[in-house]
């Protein structure tokens, strides 16, 4: 779908490693480049036109993230520098306070580094403890097993909406229902779920949200936090400065923004924030439920196909989003990144920052496979006839 709109798929490149960041749409380029050609100025801090157009154009995009995921209210959303500046804004902002030594977080083994370094930090500054959900054998999260893992003491369960290796879509809402009928609350690591699928954080009553704008066709260097109003109003900035504050005197005392101005400190990323915007409504017009379902039909493809290459093993076929992970027998994954690379073909190879997830795979190493909407049939299908290749670990060297 709408591969005329990404001028980097003219060279030829098949690029399969959407998980670490997409591709940019020319909408992208060209919103920003405007900003920088024609109305480039500080925003929030200018009385002239130029810097009065580039607040404008960028609360524009605060506003069209709020319609994307359909918070109440703007002033639900700070923009930071990607989804694990947001995690770490919330945990140390937020969740600093609100936990006291002996409360339990609930996460699990398939976490990205994002939802865990953090936690085990709080963990070693206040004693909270963190514990996990059990997987299921195929690696997913079951409301059933939410439940077996909550404890008197559980405050917290903090979950990627999908995981970035195993690719399964979490039961959100159920979890926030139980979640919230025995007072924990729920965070939701968003960067694989809102690029991929509509996520309204309203129906599934979630507390915090954070995504990458980079993982759904926008600029490196942006993210979001969401949260609930009545959460936002406790989370205390771990950044302080300029465009945060409201006044300071030089005895100390000073007042800080109410949100969202209170987390951005520092001149934030205009051009990104706003180059997103126009992102926002490009995908928007596409429809994210049409980039599901064929993102779906892709993913089902992909699986068929790698059934006819016997060496293969596929960790996650039963996930629902587009991600595969997979082993060549015999083949280092780094080396069968390397050897499709020959053939244009962009995979990921490694633990993709899931590193604890060795312990329910079994395997430390894995190769993705990551689709989104401009990837085609025809590319998984030359993806198949270089695994065909009978000469392929000759190749490798
Ligand atoms: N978290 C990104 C990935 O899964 C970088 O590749």
């Amino acid at each position: 779908m709408n591969r005329e709109d990404f001028k980097i798929l003219d060279t030829g490149v098949i690029y399969f490693d959407n998980g670490a960041t997409t591709l940019k749409p020319s909408v992208l380029g060209e919103a920003t480049s405007d900003y920088y050609n024609y109305y480039s100025s500080n925003a929030h801090r200018g009385d002239y036109a130029l810097s009065i157009k580039a607040s404008s154009m960028y609360e524009k995009t605060r506003e069209l993230v709020k319609v994307l995921i359909n918070a109440k209210d703007a002033s639900e959303i700070a923009f930071t520098s990607g989804a694990t500046d947001s995690l770490n804004k919330i945990i140390f902002g937020y969740f600093k306070d609100y936990l006291k030594k002996g409360d339990e977080v609930l996460i699990t083994k398939s976490e990205h580094a994002a939802n865990i370094l953090p936690w085990f930090e709080l963990s070693d500054q206040i004693g909270i403890k963190i514990r996990y959900i059990e997987l299921t054998d195929e690696h997913k999260v079951t409301i059933e097993n939410v439940i077996k893992a909550i404890t008197p003491n559980t405050k917290v369960i903090s979950l990627a909406h999908i995981t970035n290796v195993v690719g399964d879509i979490r039961p959100i809402k159920e979890i926030t229902k139980y979640a919230h009928e025995h007072n924990i609350l729920v965070v939701d690591d968003g960067a694989q779920s809102v690029p991929h699928m509509k996520v309204d954080v309203q129906d599934l009553d979630i507390d915090f949200l954070v995504f990458s704008a980079h993982k759904m066709c926008g600029p490196t260097g942006v993210g979001i936090i969401y949260g609930k109003k009545e959460l936002l109003k406790d989370l205390k900035p771990i950044i302080f400065g300029g465009g945060m504050n409201s006044e300071f005197n030089n005895d100390g005392f000073r007042r800080y923004k109410e949100m969202p101005e209170r987390l951005e400190g520092g001149t934030p990323n205009i051009a990104g924030v706003i180059g997103f915007g126009f992102v926002i409504e490009y995908l928007q017009k596409i429809g994210f439920e049409n980039i599901q379902s064929y993102e779906q039909e892709l993913k089902e493809y992909l699986i068929e196909r790698l059934k006819e290459i016997p060496e293969i093993t596929v960790y996650n076929s039963t996930s629902e989003s587009g991600i595969v992970t997979i082993n060549y027998d015999g083949i280092f994954p780094q080396d069968l990144s390397i050897y499709l690379d020959k053939y244009n073909i962009c995979t990921r190879a490694g633990n993709h920052c899931a590193k604890i997830l060795k312990d329910e795979l079994h395997i430390k190493n894995t190769c993705r496979i990551s689709l989104y909407f401009y990837n085609s049939k025809a590319e998984i299908d030359k993806l198949i006839e270089a695994l065909k290749n009978p000469n392929i670990k000759a190749e490798l060297i």
